[in-house]
């Protein structure tokens, strides 16, 4: 049974400065939430018990998040604010929180790496700590049951304009035994359009297999001069097949200022108790904008 997920946020979070100077990216709320609470909650609904923080110098805040904070729970506790005091003390419930330094932030497949003494060699989900899933959907899920009924490595995927491709890793597919579900024989790092194999990027959702660590220690520096989990992906395609799932749901890198801004607005509208008075007033800002 996978019951455990890495979720790497210890990167610089350079595309969203200035704000994440000492602010780390994953903490930025999104509606009244930070971004990780999200990738969190997702984790627990679908059934994992126990989360992996792979932080750095500066990002212990995000452990903070998680944690009890018995002055806030008295003051809510004597004034009476229930539903405070549940939101606030539900999340330190809510999954069993650990955490790892990287150190220095030498990339994803490095970041992922830091937690193999934690891991050892069970199979475990790794979900990037800015990378928000429509919380509507059971889509975690759906990878981890594929990964129990085929044993190997499941990636998600998502179909971009082709001339997007050359920004993001590009699988080479051939249909799987689901609609929806493909067998990858390659991933192509960041190919030019007419390279690319499809117009299909694999995105911030991974249920690996423990046998990636050995394939990590071995990973040379790619890319940017940072270990890639794509470049350890792509060398344990060789040797068995990888599963990918085409997300069929929205999902926002909140990294990014622009996705950051579309997921605040989608998330917002989605939510009952704020949705109908927030979608009211951005038709009627929409209208007075040229
Ligand atoms: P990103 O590439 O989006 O993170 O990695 P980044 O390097 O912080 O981004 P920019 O380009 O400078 O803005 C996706 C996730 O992986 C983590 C990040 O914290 C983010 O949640 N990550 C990335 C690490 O934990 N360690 C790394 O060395 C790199």
């Amino acid at each position: 049974m996978v019951s455990k997920a890495v979720l790497p946020v210890a990167g610089l979070g350079t595309r969203f400065l200035p704000a994440t100077k000492a602010v780390p990216k994953e903490l930025l709320p999104v509606v009244d939430r930070p971004a990780i609470q999200y990738i969190v909650e997702e984790c627990a609904r679908a059934g994992l018990d126990d989360v992996l923080l792979v932080t750095a110098s500066g990002k212990s805040t995000i452990e903070d998040h998680f944690d009890r904070l018995l002055d806030l729970e008295a003051a809510l506790e004597d004034k009476g604010k229930t539903d405070d005091l549940a939101a606030v003390r539900d999340l330190a419930d809510l999954v069993s929180i650990h955490s790892v330094r990287q150190g220095e932030a030498l990339g994803l497949g490095h970041a992922v790496l830091q937690a193999e003494h934690h891991v050892g060699d069970e199979s475990f989900v790794v979900c990037l700590g800015d990378d928000i899933v429509d919380p509507r959907t059971p889509f975690l899920e759906r990878m981890i049951a594929a990964h129990h009924r085929t044993g190997v490595a499941v990636v998600a995927l998502m179909e971009v304009p082709e001339d997007q491709v050359h920004l993001y890793g590009v699988a080479d597919v051939t249909p799987g035994d689901e609609p929806g579900e493909y067998r990858i024989s390659e991933l192509v790092e960041k190919p030019p359009v007419d390279e690319a194999p499809s117009n299909l990027i694999v995105v911030g959702r991974y249920v690996l297999p423990g046998s990636i660590f050995p394939v990590l220690h071995d990973t040379p520096p790619g890319r940017g001069g940072e270990i890639q989990l794509t470049d350890a992906l792509q060398t344990l395609a060789a040797d068995e097949p990888i599963v990918g799932i085409v997300l069929d749901a929205p999902r926002h890198d909140t990294g990014d200022k622009l996705g950051f801004l579309k997921a605040t607005v989608e998330l917002a509208a989605i939510r009952e108790d704020l949705g109908p008075d927030f979608v009211a007033w951005l038709r009627e800002w929409l209208e007075t904008q040229p």
